[in-house]
């Protein structure tokens, strides 16, 4: 049994940002465009919550799978800023969408959030235990940022992405392939503690981990599928920095047009960023059915996360590329 991403959707605040609001924080347009690439972001206003940005998400994404919500039989969030403490958010979003009262659960691995969920609604889906898992990934790290410290402060971002994963019923064709890690040593970098409850980070070290292991752990991950950078039809990294993203397609040798940037209109959204890129690539035409994506995330922990996964993938589209399966 394979998985393929049958469907996405993406959700943003209403009320959007540019760089000019930060500049009593002694900072400029033109030090934010150049060190992170970001124009602008959008964050929660009054009587929004994440549950609706989700919501809105998920929707789009069953529909552009073609699924309606009484076939979800999982629901995952990804999410390190929920509305509430507990309960998360996942059993909110299946009965607000008229799911019949799946397993769901969050889960909260930071930025390599949405990596870590696609892993496990694909393991469930590979296992027969489900046919279709809806993944979201819901942020607003507004929620969590120092808005007096310009050094963090016009990073983020808040925004849903959502994907719908489905069986494509080929066994023995291409499978989706995951590969996360985590390292304690270096929770100090990037952390939001109980205290002050906003992120703080050492940002120039974080920066050459991500780039690093994210460029470390795709060139892995397509190693052991057997595949190479010309296979890759869209890289998506996860949308911390322009310059991290452009360091890694560089190391991979990635061509630019190949490497999905959204960070410019929505800042860093931690573990909703890649699901959103992928809406944002798939409104822009680029990508076709059958189309191999590679992920690659890094986050708080630290943790990461790269894979390979298949776009509106069928049984047909299986059977083409069956040569270049990757190892089970
Ligand atoms: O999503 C989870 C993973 N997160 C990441 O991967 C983020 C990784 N880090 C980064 O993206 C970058 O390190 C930042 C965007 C956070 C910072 O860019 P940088 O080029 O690494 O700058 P820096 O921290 O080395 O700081 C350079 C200078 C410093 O001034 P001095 O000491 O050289 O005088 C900072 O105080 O830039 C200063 N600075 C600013 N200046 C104007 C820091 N933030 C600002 C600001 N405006 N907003």
């Amino acid at each position: 049994m394979t998985v393929t991403i049958a469907g996405v959707g993406a959700a943003l605040p209403s009320a959007v940002l540019g760089n000019d609001h930060f500049a009593p924080l002694d900072t400029s347009h033109e030090w934010i465009v150049k060190r992170t690439g970001i124009h602008t972001r959008h964050w929660l206003g009054p009587g929004e919550t994440l549950a609706d940005l989700a919501e809105q998400a998920s929707r789009e994404a069953l529909a552009d799978a073609g699924r309606s919500a009484h076939e979800i039989d999982h629901v995952v969030v990804s999410t390190v800023t929920p509305d509430r403490v507990t309960p998360g958010i996942a059993p909110e979003l299946a009965t607000r969408l008229g799911a019949p009262g799946p397993p769901a659960l969050d889960l909260n691995a930071a930025c390599a959030g949405f990596l870590y969920a696609l892993d496990y609604g694909c393991a469930l889906i590979e296992t027969g235990r489900a046919h279709c898992v809806l993944v979201c990934a819901a942020e607003a790290l507004s929620r969590i940022t120092d808005r007096t410290d310009r050094s963090t402060a016009v990073l983020f971002g808040d925004a849903a992405g959502a994907v719908v994963l489905s069986s494509t019923g080929a066994d023995g064709s291409e499978r989706p392939r995951f590969l996360l890690g985590s390292d304690g040593r270096h929770t100090d970098l990037l952390y939001a503690d109980l205290e002050d409850r906003v992120l703080r980070m050492s940002g120039r070290e974080v920066y050459e981990f991500a780039v690093d292991t994210m460029a470390g752990q795709t060139r892995k991950v397509l190693a052991e599928c057997g595949l190479t950078t010309a296979d890759i039809d869209c890289f998506i990294g996860h949308q911390a920095n322009v310059r991290i993203l452009r360091a890694v397609a560089a190391a991979l040798d990635i061509p630019q047009a190949r490497s999905q940037i959204s960070i410019d209109k929505v800042g860093n959204t931690s573990s909703a960023s890649i699901p959103f890129a992928l809406w944002q690539a798939r409104g822009a035409g680029r990508l076709r059915p059958g189309d191999r994506i590679v992920m690659a995330a890094f986050g708080a922990g630290f943790v990461w996360g790269a894979g390979v996964i298949r776009w509106k993938a069928t049984p047909n589209t299986a059977v083409q590329t069956q040569e270049e399966t990757c190892p089970t």
